[in-house]
């Protein structure tokens, strides 16, 4: 029987190319999404590549009622969820800064939500979406999972809390399994330039701003700070492709299928650090597109440097980063020239 899995957030960035993915190996996802941060359109087009159609249900995780009648309409479909892979949350440091109920509210409280509608229902698998913000400045590098956590704004407070209810829930029962991946710095896209990352506004992540000077949307790159104890004085970080990251979630899900029981923290990164203008430079080598910038003061709340020790990942999942920054390179400007202004254009037409 396929295996039905509820993915909440299915339609944003890392979601839709782990619905591929998922759908790849034979999974049957429903996506649950508000699309506060996403559109219908993603899921048209993650249809037309794999083929298949796609179960959506628009709704808010923290309306735990309307969960827990997902969950019942499956069953009695004789299409039980087997595992959820829970992507929603907001996601923009800044904006965690100036709105901490509105995350709170929103990572937390729709993840306790998430958890009782599962209670109700008998489910006891899930995939959580954490982040390597969780461990703050690093006492070390490079993190390892028992790396202690020290967040440094809502955000990654959210993060936080999240793993140690899931810890506490597998805790209370061990009939319960929770994966919680602490992903580093996802970016690139799908090779068929069809699905990507589409922020909305000004990018606040590093890769997408890249993409929109390139594109011609936006004049320059500001490089935040060139006086950091690094190779070159900028920014260092672990970025990893997103199939690849898509492709975590796989064995994830395949991990606690096998019978794996109770919390585990996994780290989701290359193992290797790229600076900023590393990134830029690759970028434009690989693609052929200039990326003017400007050198500004360091953001706050920066650090210098950050990546992941990814040996958990490869001796519990089996799972590795094959796609090198290049190929990030390549495919996020295939997705960013084809569709300059992301799922808009389309959805306007
Ligand atoms: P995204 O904003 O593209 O996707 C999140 C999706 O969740 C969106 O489709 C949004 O509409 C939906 N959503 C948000 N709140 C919801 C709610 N209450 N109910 C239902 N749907 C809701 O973000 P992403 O980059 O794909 O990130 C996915 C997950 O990975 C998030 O949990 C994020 O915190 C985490 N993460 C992302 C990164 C990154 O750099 N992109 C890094 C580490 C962790
Ligand atoms: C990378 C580097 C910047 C933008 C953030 C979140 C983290 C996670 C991933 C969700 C840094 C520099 C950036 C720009 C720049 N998200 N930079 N100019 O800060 O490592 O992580 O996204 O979980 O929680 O904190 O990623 O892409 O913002 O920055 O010079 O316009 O690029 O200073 O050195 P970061 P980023």
């Amino acid at each position: 029987m396929t295996k039905s899995l509820l993915v909440t957030g299915g339609a944003g960035y890392i979601g839709s190319h782990t619905l591929l993915e998922l759908l790849k190996a034979g999974y049957k996802p429903v996506v649950f999404d508000n699309f506060s941060n996403s559109c219908a359109e993603v899921l048209s087009r993650v249809e037309e590549l794999s083929g298949c159609a796609i179960d959506v249900i628009e709704g808010d995780i923290r309306d735990k009622s309307a969960l827990v009648r997902l969950f019942e309409a499956r069953r009695l479909a004789n299409e039980p969820v087997e595992a959820v892979v829970h992507f929603a949350a907001l996601k923009a440091v800044g904006e965690s800064v100036e709105k901490p109920t509105e995350y709170y509210d929103n990572n937390v409280g729709g993840t306790l939500s998430l958890l009782k509608a599962m209670d109700t229902c008998g489910i006891r698998k899930l995939v959580f979406s954490s982040s390597a913000t969780v461990y703050g400045e690093p006492l070390r590098l490079p993190y390892t999972e028992d790396h202690p956590f020290a967040p440094t704004n809502p955000y990654g407070h959210t993060k936080a809390m999240v793993e140690q209810i899931l810890k506490d829930w597998c805790h209370a029962s061990d009939e319960r399994s929770a994966v919680a991946l602490r992903y580093f710095n996802p970016i690139g896209a799908h090779p068929s330039g069809r699905i990507g990352e589409a922020p909305q506004g000004r990018p606040n992540n590093l890769f997408p701003f890249i993409t929109q000077v390139a594109v011609g949307k936006r004049d320059k790159l500001s490089v935040f700070g060139d006086d950091y104890e690094t190779v070159d004085g900028t920014g260092v970080r672990d970025y990893l492709h997103v199939v690849d990251l898509a492709i975590g979630h796989v064995l994830a899900v395949a991990y606690m299928a096998s019978g794996n029981r109770g919390f585990q923290g996994i780290n989701l990164g290359t193992g290797r650090g790229t600076s900023v203008l590393e990134l830029a430079r690759t970028f434009e080598r690989v693609t052929g597109r200039p990326v003017p910038y400007e050198i500004l003061p360091r953001r706050p709340g920066d650090i210098a440097q950050a990546w992941a020790d990814p040996t958990v990942a490869a001796a519990l999942l089996g799972w590795r980063a094959n796609r090198d920054i290049e190929e990030m390179c390549i495919d996020g400007w295939r997705w960013q020239s084809q569709n300059p202004d992301g799922y808009q254009s389309v959805v306007k037409k």
